[in-house]
């Protein structure tokens, strides 16, 4: 049954036919998305990466109505179904023969039917045939090629194939599990078909754009030294150098720097990075990054280079324009109104301070937060006035770990006829009517709105009431579709505090300049100085990120100092990239970009791992390759490595 496929060649991919090629022989391969044998005709259904069109088997070939809807074009001069002779070898092209006798032809096609009939899902097909237009009553909307639909001459199975574990179809809920262990079959979904083209689309405009403005795309190593991005590093052992180890990059931070040293002036990657951290919806282990880097620019000309950079992928990629220049908020500022660094703007929910009115109240949670320091803080959730105070005590449970001690609410509910609005509040009673009232009106407060209130050390009650307004902009469905909203976030500290490790860290990276008119403050209040760091974000995802980089040497041993990294703990760590900047380095600054997400925010897909071909489950295991796997005795003792028992 099945056929080589010679010299067949194909002429046009299945989703790109319409009405245009009607009348038209067309040479078309793929795969047999669906077979339908209705009324005595078989309908297959052909798919490549391109779309769908409609095959129709008939077993009588040779109607007697030209032209008829459904039927089959024949006619004086025209050519007529089963009378096309492929001779394969000699040299291609078909020939059409027009005086063919009836019978030959009948048995020929009833041939072809036959063979139709056979078909199954997945089964890889080349057809030949006409484009013909379909009758008023036979079009299918939904499918692009849904006015036409081919009427075949020839067929060849090129390769059958087993029944599929799931049904190769666009919008069909499959678990993950299965789609990762049978990837290949899950790319053949359209919508992955899509998603796949598009990265392509994306990457070519990056490409494009940044090759336009001078860039110069440079390849850094995989096997190379650890990196200073702060995550774990993936690490493989080096056979010829016994107990040594190579780290995967976590970015190309410190080459593309090198770079700038070695005078290439603007340097760009779209690059594989390696991060060993626990993953979730947009982060995998492996991921790809837009990298670039400047010599001799300052921050503003890098975000108007980005902005460039966005708007033409968004165009080219995907035709949406975007507006640029994107707004600019402090860090601070996004943390106060927004409680995260990378806000979601396309819904309100804005986090209100309630520190003045409420601590000096007789409410002592509100009291003693504001006499520590601390603030309260709140949200006014329009429609939830009627959240039941079970709902309400989900939400307080969710924002424990990120240290609440509770969440404070006063709902007021809709206004009935004739009554006013009935207040229910889990604190109202500590408060004096005067209170209450300045409250209620500080807040904007309306019937059928819901205040929500946290008290406490002010980055406690900033990351929970964040992530409220998240949870909240969800489940009342605040967000809609075909959004971009942009926000570069700058003026990031360089510096915060890690429990972890009992000390200072970098936030960004140490290379990270601070701001001029905060140097000053480095050794008596590390914490407050500003960096020259900036983030993209898009819809709540950081998009990227970057900074302009610290050139001079003394203000880089300032910094490690302020880290606490002696001089020769800093040497043994960069030193070759220390001892680089004395031989001439330019001001340089750059940026890097998580390219799945910036194609996943596109696709409008909720997880990296739709716009990754081969991903890891949040486990970081390959489901396809079953890796990681064991390896044999004999590898590891190459690599002077033993397990644990
Ligand atoms: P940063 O660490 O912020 O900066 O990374 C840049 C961007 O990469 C994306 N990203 C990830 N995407 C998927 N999975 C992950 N595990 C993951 N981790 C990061 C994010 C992020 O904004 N060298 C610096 C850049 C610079 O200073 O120029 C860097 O790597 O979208």
């Amino acid at each position: 049954m099945i056929e080589p496929l010679g010299d067949f060649r194909r002429t046009h991919y299945c989703g790109e036919l319409s009405r245009q090629n009607v009348g038209q022989e067309v040479a078309l391969t793929g795969w047999v998305s669906r077979r339908r044998d209705l009324g005595g005709l078989i309908f297959v259904d052909l798919r490549d990466r391109t779309g769908i069109v409609q095959v129709v088997f008939h077993p009588n070939p040779v109607p007697d109505q030209p032209g008829e809807p459904g039927g089959v074009t024949s006619g004086d001069g025209e050519l007529s179904a089963g009378n096309l002779i492929s001779e394969p070898g000699q040299g291609g092209e078909p020939t059409y023969v027009t005086s063919e006798p009836r019978e030959a032809t009948r048995a020929a096609t009833l041939d072809l039917y036959q063979r139709a009939g056979l078909l199954r899902g997945e089964y890889v097909v080349a057809v030949r045939g006409t484009v013909q237009a379909r009758g008023e009553g036979s079009r299918n909307p939904r499918l692009a090629t849904g006015e036409i639909e081919i009427l075949p001459r020839e067929m060849k199975i090129l390769n059958t194939a087993k029944t599929p574990p799931f049904y190769i179809q666009e919008k069909l809920e499959v678990d993950e599990t299965l789609r990762l262990k049978y990837r290949y079959l899950d790319l053949r979904r359209p919508n992955m078909q899509r998603n796949l083209m598009l990265r392509h689309r994306a990457a070519k405009a990056v490409r494009d754009f940044l090759s336009g403005e001078g860039f110069l795309e440079v390849e850094t190593p995989m096997l190379t030294r650890s990196t200073p991005e702060g995550a774990r590093d993936y690490l493989v052992p080096s056979r010829v150098n016994p107990g040594k180890f190579y780290a995967l990059p976590q970015s190309p931070q410190l080459f593309k720097q090198l770079l700038m040293v070695a005078g290439m002036d603007r340097y760009f990657q779209i690059t594989r990075c390696f991060r060993d951290e626990d993953l979730r919806a947009d982060r995998q282990p492996e991921f790809t990054q837009i990298d670039v880097e400047m010599s001799f620019v300052d921050q503003a000309e890098i975000l108007s280079l980005v902005e460039r950079m966005i708007s033409h992928v968004f165009r080219e990629a995907a035709g949406i324009e975007v507006q640029a220049p994107f707004p600019r908020m402090t860090y601070a500022e996004a943390m106060d109104r927004y409680g995260s660094d990378k806000p979601d703007l396309r819904f309100g929910l804005e986090i209100m301070d309630f520190s003045l009115i409420l601590g000096g109240t007789g409410f002592k949670v509100f009291r003693q937060a504001v006499a520590e320091g601390g603030k309260v803080r709140g949200i006014v959730v329009p429609g939830a006035g009627g959240f039941s105070r079970r709902e309400i005590e989900e939400l307080a449970k969710k924002i424990e770990v990120f240290g609440a001690q509770g969440l404070a609410w006063l709902a007021l509910e809709e206004e009935t006829e004739g009554r006013s609005p009935n207040l229910r509040s889990s604190f109202a009673r500590f408060l004096s009517q005067e209170e209450l009232l300045g409250l209620v009106r500080a807040a904007g407060l309306n019937p059928g709105d819901l205040l929500l209130l946290v008290a406490g050390p002010s980055p406690v009650v900033s990351s929970s009431l964040g992530f409220l307004r998240l949870e909240l902009g969800r489940r009342l469905n605040l967000v809609s579709g075909g959004q971009w909203r942009f926000l570069w976030v700058v003026e990031f500290p360089l510096f915060e505090y890690s429990q972890e490790e009992g000390r200072l860290v970098a936030v960004h990276h140490p290379f990270t300049s601070p701001l001029e008119e905060d140097i000053g403050r480095l050794a008596e209040d590390a914490q407050a100085v500003r960096a020259r760091a900036y983030d993209l974000v898009l819809n709540g995802v950081e998009l990227g990120g970057g900074s302009i980089r610290i050139h001079r040497r003394d203000l880089q041993e300032k910094i490690f100092t302020t880290l606490g990294l002696s001089r020769e703990e800093a040497w043994e760590k960069f030193g070759f990239l220390l001892e680089a900047f004395e031989y001439g380095t330019p001001p340089h600054g750059g940026i890097a970009f998580g390219f799945d997400r910036l194609v996943m925010l596109l696709s409008e897909n909720s997880t990296i791992r739709d716009v990754i071909a081969f991903p890891k489950t949040a486990r970081a295991t390959d489901l396809l390759t079953e890796a990681p796997s064991d390896v044999s005795r004999r590898q590891m003792e190459e690599l002077h490595l033993a397990t644990k028992e």
